[in-house]
C-alpha cells in the first residue's frame, strides 16, 4: 500500500463523473464564462462507466475504502444509478457517498439507493429563495433541492449532509437558519471556508468567514460543543447541540488546513489523476488504459505518483499565493473544481 511523501496513505477516492451542471454557482461556473456555446467534454473524452469501475477496483487495490460520486453535478449523467450499481459491486467499498446540488435529487433517490448508494451530502448555501436563486447562478428555486432532500431521507440515503459554503456580504447572515432547520430535521449541517478554488472566481480573504466565527454566531443562538472525529483526518470539525439534539461541523480548509492527515485522490470526468484539490496538472490513466495497459501497469501509475505526492496546498496557502503574486503577479492555474468535485 503506498504511502507519499508525508506518510499519508491512499483511503478516498472522489470520482467526477461529469463537468456539466445544473447550476452556474458564481463561485464554481459562473454563468459569464459557462454559456450556451461553451464546450464541455464529448462522451468519447469522459470515462465510460466500465473504465470508473475498471479504475476505482485499481484504486480499492491500493487502499482506498471510501468512494464518493461528484461532478459538476453527477445527477446530470445519464444512467448514473447504473455506475452505481457497478461500484457496489467492488469487493472493499465500505462507504459509497454522492454530493449533489439535490435539483433532480427527488425522482433520483430510491432508485440510488436501491443500486447500493449509501448517503448523499447535498450542497445547499441558504435557505433564502432570493440568495440561493443568486448562488446558483439561473435563479434556480430552493424547493425543489428541498423535495430532493426529504426524498434522499425517505429513501434512506442517511446521515444527510447539508454543504454551505458561507460568502461574507452574500449568505452569511443566514447560516443560523440553515443550521436550525438541519436540526430539526436531523440532518448535519456543514458550513465551509469559502475556498480559492480554481481561477474564475477572484476569491479575495475578506470574502472567507473563519469557522470560530461561524461558530460563535450558531452557539449565540444554538449552543454547541465540541465532539470528536469519526475518523482520522474527517475533513469537518463536528459539533452537538448541547440540548442533546443533533450535530453540526465546520470545513475550514482556510482557518484551520487539513493537509496532515489528507487521504484523498481525484479522479477527473476525462480520466485523470489529481492528488490535490488545488492540483494544475493531473496523471492521464484515461491515455493508458485505452491503449492497453493492464490493471498492474495502472495501478503502478497510481503508486509511484502517490509515492511522490507532497501536496499540502491549504497548509501553504498564504506563502504561495504571497511569493506567486511578488514573482509574476498572479497565482498559478488551477484544476477548476467542476472538473474533478471539490
Ligand atoms: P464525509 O465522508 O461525509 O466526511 O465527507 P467529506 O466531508 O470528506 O466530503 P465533502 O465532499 O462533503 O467535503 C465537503 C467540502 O469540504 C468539499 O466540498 C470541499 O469544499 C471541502 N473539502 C473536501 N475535501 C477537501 C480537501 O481535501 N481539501 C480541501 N482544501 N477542502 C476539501
Ligand atoms: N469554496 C468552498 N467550497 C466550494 N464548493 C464549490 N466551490 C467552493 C469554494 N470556492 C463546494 C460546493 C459543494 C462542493 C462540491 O464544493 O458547495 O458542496
Ligand atoms: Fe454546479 Fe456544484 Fe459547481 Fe454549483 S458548486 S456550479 S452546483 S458543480
Ligand atoms: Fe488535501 Fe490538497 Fe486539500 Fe490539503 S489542500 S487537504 S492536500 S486536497
Amino acid at each position: 500500500m503506498p504511502l507519499d511523501t508525508l506518510n499519508r496513505p491512499l483511503r478516498d477516492l472522489r470520482i467526477s463523473v461529469t463537468d456539466r451542471c445544473n447550476f452556474r454557482c458564481p463561485y464554481c461556473m459562473p454563468a459569464e464564462v459557462y454559456g450556451e456555446r461553451y464546450k464541455f467534454l464529448s462522451k468519447a473524452q469522459m470515462l465510460s462507466f466500465e473504465e470508473i469501475t475498471r479504475l476505482a477496483a485499481v484504486f480499492v487495490g491500493l487502499g482506498v475504502t471510501k468512494l464518493r460520486i461528484t461532478g459538476g453535478e453527477p445527477l446530470v449523467r445519464a444512467d448514473l444509478e447504473k455506475l452505481v450499481a457497478m461500484l457496489a459491486g467492488i469487493d472493499g467499498v465500505q462507504d459509497m457517498a454522492m454530493t449533489t446540488n439535490g435539483y433532480v435529487l427527488a425522482a433520483h433517490a430510491q432508485p440510488l439507493r436501491d443500486a447500493g448508494l449509501s448517503r448523499v451530502t447535498v450542497s445547499l448555501d441558504t435557505l433564502d429563495e432570493a440568495i440561493f436563486g443568486q448562488l446558483n447562478g439561473l435563479g434556480h428555486s430552493v424547493d425543489r433541492v428541498l423535495e430532493g432532500i426529504q426524498a434522499a431521507d425517505d429513501a434512506g440515503l442517511t446521515p444527510i449532509k447539508i454543504n454551505s459554503v458561507v460568502v461574507r456580504g452574500v449568505n452569511d447572515h443566514t447560516i443560523v437558519d440553515l443550521a436550525r432547520w438541519c436540526k430539526e430535521r436531523g440532518y448535519i449541517a456543514r458550513f465551509i471556508e469559502y475556498m480559492d478554488v480554481g481561477n474564475l472566481n477572484n476569491w479575495d480573504e475578506s470574502e472567507v468567514v473563519p469557522a470560530r466565527e461561524i461558530l460563535d454566531r450558531i452557539n449565540a443562538e444554538l449552543p454547541i460543543e465540541p465532539a470528536s472525529p469519526n475518523y482520522t483526518g474527517e475533513v469537518a470539525q463536528r459539533w452537538r447541540f448541547t440540548d442533546g439534539e443533533g450535530e453540526m461541523g465546520v470545513i475550514a480548509s482556510v482557518t484551520a488546513p487539513f493537509c496532515g492527515d489528507c487521504t484523498r485522490a481525484r479522479l477527473s470526468t476525462d480520466g485523470k489523476l489529481f492528488t490535490c484539490l488545488f492540483g494544475s496538472e493531473g496523471t492521464d490513466l484515461m491515455g493508458p488504459m485505452r491503449d492497453g495497459a493492464s490493471d498492474e501497469d495502472i495501478a503502478a501509475i497510481i503508486a509511484a505518483v502517490w509515492d511522490r505526492r507532497e501536496d499540502r496546498y491549504s497548509e501553504l496557502r498564504a506563502s504561495l499565493r504571497r511569493a506567486l503574486r511578488v514573482t509574476s503577479g498572479a497565482t498559478p492555474r488551477k484544476v477548476e473544481m467542476y472538473r474533478i468535485g471539490g
